[in-house]
């Protein structure tokens, strides 16, 4: 009988273990739900709050985020990511106390600002521990390094705040001799990497670490290495192994961005037979890809960009599962003919060759590529029409075959979700498609500098997201759509040298973002639209070189970030003069010439140029005026200086102009003038000017330009202009000065033309002499530095055209995904892009856009 009674005692409690019985006690042990209590308590905690589910009268292993040891009832797992925690908790903190943590996850939470405690060395049964993204700051502590049970630890940061003390990264590899994964990503750790790794380690990623010193190469022969991720290290120096990588049968994904590698890929690729991803992005490597690369078949992702690597595209179809395809910026070349082999990349999404040397024709006969939503053939020699089979991609949201030679047509497209459009400098023909106009994703659409005819549909107006409407340099004609003022999102319009005629009737409504909008070189005739006046962002007005017949618009005063105002060859008229303060206080660049204009120069205008008032750069980097370079679009511009019209493909923020010439002004020249001493150009010739050359002009110590020719002006040069020792051009020509030219320096440079229908002046270089013995000293100047000076003065030239064509691509990952990343809506290739390229972008954004 006691025999049956202890076997149904028995049952029981293990039934009521089972089942019945676990809500009736309390598993969770008192003094931890104690301590996950205090925890709690350091959090402010809203409604959404994932520790709502904390409550005294419910038993802590069920909490939300809690694990416990079921026959201990100890708290052995806390994850809390992303559970919105906001605030800060100390080494005193109760958390500490759960001592028998093995999984410990605080990641994504908000803990600005924080030290990582070094208490979190105590909690030594821990095997995962993940810190990740929650704004932690400071060193990490050695005691993470008394953690040496860890499988897993995480800390990597969003921004460079977490650092390591030097040698505490070499102790933490050597102690955690079991990690499987170790990501420390943007963590400062400043130090070569140590011999030491865990035989284990599956997972390593150190990217963005500040890491030198060359990589150990046993990195490469670990055996279960599986991901290693080493971008952005570019004082880590990478020698791949050259005979057989231990790590090669696991080997399945690699990036090594931005690392200082060099020299050519070896042969050893080949054994990496797992290998699905392998991005070598700007690693300065050369010459041609190893055979052996091709035995690579699991390959889905291959970035091989911005190096230096030469061969023939077309071995590139044997990665026959191909997903993503990126090798711009080398010296590929080639032609494409291998896209239209049997075998057909069916897989493929991004197709990503930009700057390289292809040739010929796209081939005609492609079929399968359905999946295919990236075509990025940009600057390359490409010639012959775009095949049909681009148009009718389903899924095609980035096509960028700019600066090739393209013919023939643009035809319609059949995708729906188009993003980015660009074919600009090619030599295409025919209207612009209508399907274009039907885009509701559209954020770039360039078509600049073709042979592109018809007119522009106000159906263009429906494309409610576009940033860029670049259609310049074609053959458009009609009238300006008046809807285009209402594109409220629209940065960049530019319809520039086009047939376009009528009046600009475009109301510009309020709240528009415009930056830059370019009308010049078309047939426009009537007012500047005061609706301009709406366009509170805007940085460049070009109105030039149309029939625009106005008064100066000097209400355009009223934009606060007017750099450039450009009204050359139209048929403005009138005195500029207005008793009111203009306030053009950013104006960089104003160009009124070839106009009607008439009265006195206007001072009150010069009094308020404030930027020109100031010689900035020489030293620091270089900024450019509404630098769109990042919205795909080159803001170009043509400056007329040293009496050559220049297209400069960015406008140096430092390249000040005024260029007023071939108008009717009168009157003396203001001295004035002469406070804007970061003026380059001035430009005032081909007017009535009367009066001196003001002797204070020599305080414009940068001028290069000054041209006063065909004027009225009388007296002598002054004396004092000998000082601008950067002026190359000076044209004084056809006015009525007199007396001795200026000797020295600049002046020694410039020619007859500088001074011709001048009668009354003398010196050289003019050959009615000065007299006197003022004339023998520069005889005896030493020729060598004459010589010295040319040299100087040439260079100086040679390094400012430089900089105008250093104007490279480098980024070739599409910057177009910032868009898409600032609105919510993430596509799902989106988490495949390179976040760190990403981070920067957005960043540069966000001054960009606080700068305004
Ligand atoms: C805990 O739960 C009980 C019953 O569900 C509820 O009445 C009480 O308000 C909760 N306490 C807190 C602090 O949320
Ligand atoms: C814990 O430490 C912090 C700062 O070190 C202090 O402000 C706080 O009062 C301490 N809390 C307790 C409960 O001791
Ligand atoms: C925490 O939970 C998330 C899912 O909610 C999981 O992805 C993550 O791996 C967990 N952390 C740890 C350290 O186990
Ligand atoms: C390394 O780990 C052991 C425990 O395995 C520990 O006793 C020792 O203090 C650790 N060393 C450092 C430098 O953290
Ligand atoms: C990283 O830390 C080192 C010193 O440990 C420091 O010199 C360097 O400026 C830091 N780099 C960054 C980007 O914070
Ligand atoms: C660390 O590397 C050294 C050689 O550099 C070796 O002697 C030592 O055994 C290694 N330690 C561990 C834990 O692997
Ligand atoms: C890159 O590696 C080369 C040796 O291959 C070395 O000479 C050079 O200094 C390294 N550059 C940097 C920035 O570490
Ligand atoms: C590769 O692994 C084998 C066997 O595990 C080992 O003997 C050899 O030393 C390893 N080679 C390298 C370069 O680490
Ligand atoms: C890789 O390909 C080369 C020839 O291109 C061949 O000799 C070699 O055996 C292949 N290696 C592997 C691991 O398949
Ligand atoms: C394309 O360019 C090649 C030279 O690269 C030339 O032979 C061919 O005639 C061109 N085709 C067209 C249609 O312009
Ligand atoms: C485009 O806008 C016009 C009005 O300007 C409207 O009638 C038409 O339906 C719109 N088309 C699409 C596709 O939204
Ligand atoms: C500015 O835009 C509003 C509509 O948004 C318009 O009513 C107003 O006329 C515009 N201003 C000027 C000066 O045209």
């Amino acid at each position: 009988m006691g025999y049956v009674k202890l076997v149904f005692l028995m049952l029981f409690s293990f039934l009521c273990q089972l089942a019945f019985c676990s809500s009736l006690s309390h598993l969770c042990l008192k003094d931890q739900a104690l301590a996950l209590l205090q925890f709690k308590q350091m959090f402010p905690i809203d409604a959404y709050s994932k520790l709502l589910s904390w409550n005294k009268s419910i038993d802590c292993c069920s909490w939300n985020g809690v694990h416990c040891n079921e026959a201990t009832g100890q708290v052995i797992e806390l994850n809390l990511t992303r559970c919105g925690l906001r605030g800060k908790f100390h080494s005193n903190s109760s958390l500490f106390k759960l001592s028998n943590l093995k999984r410990l996850d605080l990641s994504e939470n908000d803990f600005s600002g924080l030290l990582i405690s070094p208490k979190f060395g105590e909690l030594s049964s821990l095997t995962h521990l993940d810190l990740s993204y929650s704004s932690f700051t400071g060193l990490i502590p050695a005691e993470i390094s008394r953690l040496s049970k860890l499988h897993l630890l995480r800390i990597k940061s969003s921004s460079d705040s977490l650092r390591f003390r030097p040698h505490n990264f070499e102790l933490l590899l050597k102690n955690l001799t079991q990690l499987r994964e170790l990501n420390l990503d943007s963590v400062n750790i400043s130090s070569t990497i140590p011999l030491n790794f865990s035989s284990y380690l599956t997972t390593l990623h150190l990217a963005d670490t500040q890491l030198y010193g060359m990589l150990p190469e046993s990195v490469f022969h670990l055996s279960n290495l599986e991901f290693l991720d080493l971008r952005h290290n570019p004082k880590l120096t990478v020698r791949f192994p050259t005979t057989k990588w231990n790590s090669s049968a696991s080997f399945m994904e690699l990036y090594l961005y931005s690392v200082n590698a060099t020299g050519r890929i070896p042969e050893s690729f080949g054994h990496l037979t797992s290998l699905r991803t392998l991005e070598l992005y700007s690693c300065s490597l050369s010459e041609s890809i190893p055979k052996s690369l091709w035995n690579l078949t699991n390959i889905e992702d291959l970035n091989l960009g911005d190096n230096h690597l030469e061969g023939p595209i077309s071995d590139f179809f044997r990665f026959g599962k191909l997903r993503w395809l990126s090798l711009g910026n080398n010296n590929f070349d080639g032609q494409l003919e291998f896209l239209s082999f049997n075998r057909s990349w069916t897989q493929l999404e991004f197709l990503d060759f930009p700057s390289n040397s292809l040739t010929g024709p796209i081939p005609s006969n492609v079929s399968g590529m359905q999946n295919l939503q990236w075509v990025r053939l940009s600057t390359n020699h490409l010639n012959g029409t775009i095949p049909s089979w681009i148009f009718s991609l389903p899924s095609l949201t980035d096509l960028d075959l700019s600066d090739n030679h393209f013919s023939g047509k643009i035809l319609e497209f059949k995708s729906q979700t188009l993003f980015s459009v660009s074919v600009k400098q090619n030599q295409l023909e025919g209207p612009i498609p209508k399907s274009l106009l039907n885009q509701s994703e559209l954020y770039y659409l360039l078509l600049s500098h073709n042979n592109l005819s018809g007119q522009i549909a106000s159906t263009i107006c429906n494309l409610t997201k576009l940033l860029v409407l670049d259609l310049g340099s074609n053959n458009l004609e009609g009238t300006i759509p008046l809807c285009l003022g209402e594109m409220s999102r629209l940065l960049i319009l530019d319809l520039s040298n086009n047939s376009l005629s009528g009046t600009i009737n475009t109301n510009f409504s309020i709240g528009n973002r415009f930056i830059v909008i370019k009308l010049d070189g078309n047939k426009l005739e009537g007012k500047v639209p005061q609706s301009l006046i709406n366009c509170t962002d805007l940085e460049v007005v070009d109105l030039g070189n149309n029939e625009l017949s106005d008064t100066f618009p000097k209400w355009l005063r009223a934009l606060p970030y007017l750099k450039i105002l450009r009204l050359r060859s139209n048929k403005f008229f009138g005195p500029i003069k207005d008793s009111s303060t203009y306030k053009f206080a950013q104006i960089r660049i104003i160009d009124l010439s070839s106009n009607g204009f008439t009265g006195d120069l206007p001072v009150n205008l010069f009094e308020n140029f404030e930027a020109m008032k100031i010689i900035s750069e020489k030293s620091g980097t270089r900024k450019y005026v509404a630098d769109m370079s990042f919205f795909y679009y080159t803001n170009s511009f043509i400056v007329t200086t040293k009496g050559l019209d220049l297209e400069l493909p960015r406008v140096l923020t430092t390249n000040i102009i005024i260029d007023l010439s071939r108008n009717r002004f009168e009157g003396n020249i203001p001295s004035i003038i002469a406070d804007l001493v970061g003026l380059r150009t001035l430009n005032l010739s081909h007017n009535r000017l009367e009066g001196h050359i003001p002797a204070s002009l020599h305080q414009l110590y940068v001028l290069e330009s000054l041209d006063l020719s065909s004027n009225k002006i009388i007296g002598e040069i002054p004396q004092q202009l000998a000082s601008l020792k950067s002026l190359e051009v000076l044209n004084l020509s056809h006015n009525h000065l007199v007396g001795c030219i200026p000797k020295g320096k600049q002046f020694d440079t410039f020619e007859n033309s500088s001074y011709q229908g001048n009668d009354g002046l003398r010196g050289l270089p003019l050959s009615k002499d000065c007299g006197g013995d003022e004339g023998v000293p520069q005889a005896t100047t030493p020729s060598g530095l004459d010589q010295e000076e040319e040299e100087e003065g040439d260079s100086s030239i040679i390094s400012w055209q430089a900089v105008l064509m250093g104007y490279g691509c480098g980024l070739v990952i599409g910057l177009s995904i910032i868009y898409i990343m600032l609105s919510t809506q993430y596509p799902a290739w989106f988490s495949r892009m390179d976040v760190q390229l990403e981070h920067k972008i957005v960043t540069r954004m966000k001054r960009y856009k606080k700068r305004n």
